[in-house]
């Protein structure tokens, strides 16, 4: 199944925009990571669209996918990012975003990161704890800065997502209990260095129904109006990220229209209120495909069909590790006659799996397959497991398309190392 309108098939070969994967491949090599800029783009006009009547500013969260090439496009739109780590500050700014379009969560920022968040003048840390707001503070004075904050909190609501990916539930690290929220926001305030702008809150990932994001925004307007009567001013609210795509053909695609009415209805009667929001899978998921070389076609005793292929888990991990389905489509249709197969790769482990019991169209030896869907938590979540270079990263625009990362060497490999 492909959901993206990028990526299609023209006389049984698949396309991205204007280009054959095939013709890609027989370039760059597999396997590898192919994205569609349009897509990208697309899903980002949804976005703004639905939010085009509030003031609202959509930080990309980069870890989805975080190629300089790719946070470049979202920026030149006009987005802000969404970061979690000085490695993330560091690749927004050299994506030239404007600092103060940036926004830092995440539980355990170093004091390295704070400082260099503050001295590159981010638009705001969302806290997660009292010690961090302490140690901010500290770090802002010693700065002579005062580093604008929201507090994150943990509203409690269950987001109706896999555990693993699941934030805003009592049980999870995130965020500050609902309990403590207020007496938080009031300790913030009276700190020399800090200057309290934002309420946010994250609720988890691949939200397919947007009604947790209603139920939330219900509780964090509550807060908003008490900060106010308090006279701690609420400028911005942070909805984190989470909108999700439907991988699989019986999934409903997400109403970004009902989710922006959820977000900004409880409000309505609060001024002067803007909107962050952190879309990563939303934004890149369905403009990527991995792209494969099947190596062997392998049957056992028992019925069962390998498809062995020159990627896995070391390059796409969401099926092991969160159950995540993406379709597995060939590169050219050659025939009707489907089979089923494991489609693995050749990592020793029996969790190396792309996809189990897929319906395939018969697949030989030497056929490219495409895992769909694959541009959200893809190549970020790669790892160099049994020695294996991570993919190449190509980039189409319209009926060109350009490498955006190289493929490693055996050399890569190594570095570091010291001998
Ligand atoms: N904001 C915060 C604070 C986050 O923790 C996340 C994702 C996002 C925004 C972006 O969420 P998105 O819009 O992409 O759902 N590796 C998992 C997903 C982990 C998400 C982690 N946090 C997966 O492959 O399903």
């Amino acid at each position: 199944m492909i959901r993206a309108p990028h990526i299609y098939y023209e006389k049984n070969n698949l396309m991205v925009e204007g280009v054959m994967v095939e013709k890609i491949i027989n370039e760059v090599g597999t396997p590898a990571y192919i994205y569609s800029k349009s897509s990208f783009i697309d899903q980002l006009k949804q976005l703004k669209d639905a939010f085009k009547d509030y003031s609202a500013i959509i930080c990309y969260s980069i870890k989805a996918c975080h190629n300089t090439n790719i946070i470049k496009i979202f920026v030149n739109e006009g987005c802000g990012l969404d970061i979690v780590s000085g490695g993330e500050l560091y690749r927004a700014l050299k994506a030239s975003v404007d600092p103060r379009k940036i926004v830092y969560s995440g539980v355990g920022k170093t004091s390295r990161e704070i400082t260099e968040s503050i001295n590159a003048g981010i638009l705001m840390f969302n806290v997660e704890s009292e010690q961090e707001l302490e140690r901010i503070n500290r770090i802002g004075s010693s700065l002579n800065n005062k580093a604008p904050v929201s507090i994150r909190v943990n509203p409690g609501v269950d987001a109706k997502t896999h555990p693993y990916i699941t934030t805003g539930m009592k049980e999870n690290k995130f965020g500050i209990d609902s309990g403590k929220v207020i007496d938080i926001f009031r300790l913030a305030s009276k700190m020399s260095n800090i200057e309290v702008c934002g309420i946010d809150v994250h609720l988890g990932s691949q939200l397919l129904n947007p009604k947790p994001y209603g139920e939330a925004m219900k509780i964090i307007a509550g807060y908003v109006k008490q900060l106010k009567d308090e006279n701690i001013d609420i400028r911005y609210v942070d909805v984190g990220g989470g909108l999700g795509i439907s991988y699989k053909e019986e999934q409903q695609a997400v109403s970004v229209q009902e989710y922006a009415s959820l977000i900004t209805e409880s409000f309505i009667d609060i001024p002067g209120i803007t909107f962050i929001l952190e879309p990563g899978r939303f934004l890149t998921a369905q403009a990527g495909i991995l792209v494969a070389r099947v190596q062997y076609v392998k049957d056992n005793l028992y019925g069962k069909r390998f498809v062995i292929v020159d990627t896995g888990m070391h390059h796409l991990i969401r099926p092991p590790l969160y159950g995540g389905y993406h379709s597995i489509i060939p590169v050219r249709k050659k025939s009707d006659v489907r089979i089923k197969a494991d489609v693995v790769g050749p990592i020793c482990e029996s969790t190396d799996f792309l996809g189990k019991k897929c319906l395939l169209e018969e697949v030989y030896q030497d056929d490219l397959l495409a895992v769909t869907d694959t541009g959200a938590y893809g190549i970020v979540l790669a790892s160099h497991y049994n020695s294996h270079s991570l993919p190449v990263e190509v980039l189409v625009d319209g009926a060109g398309f350009k490498i955006i990362r190289q493929k490693e060497t055996y050399e890569d490999l190594l570095y570091g190392e010291l001998t």
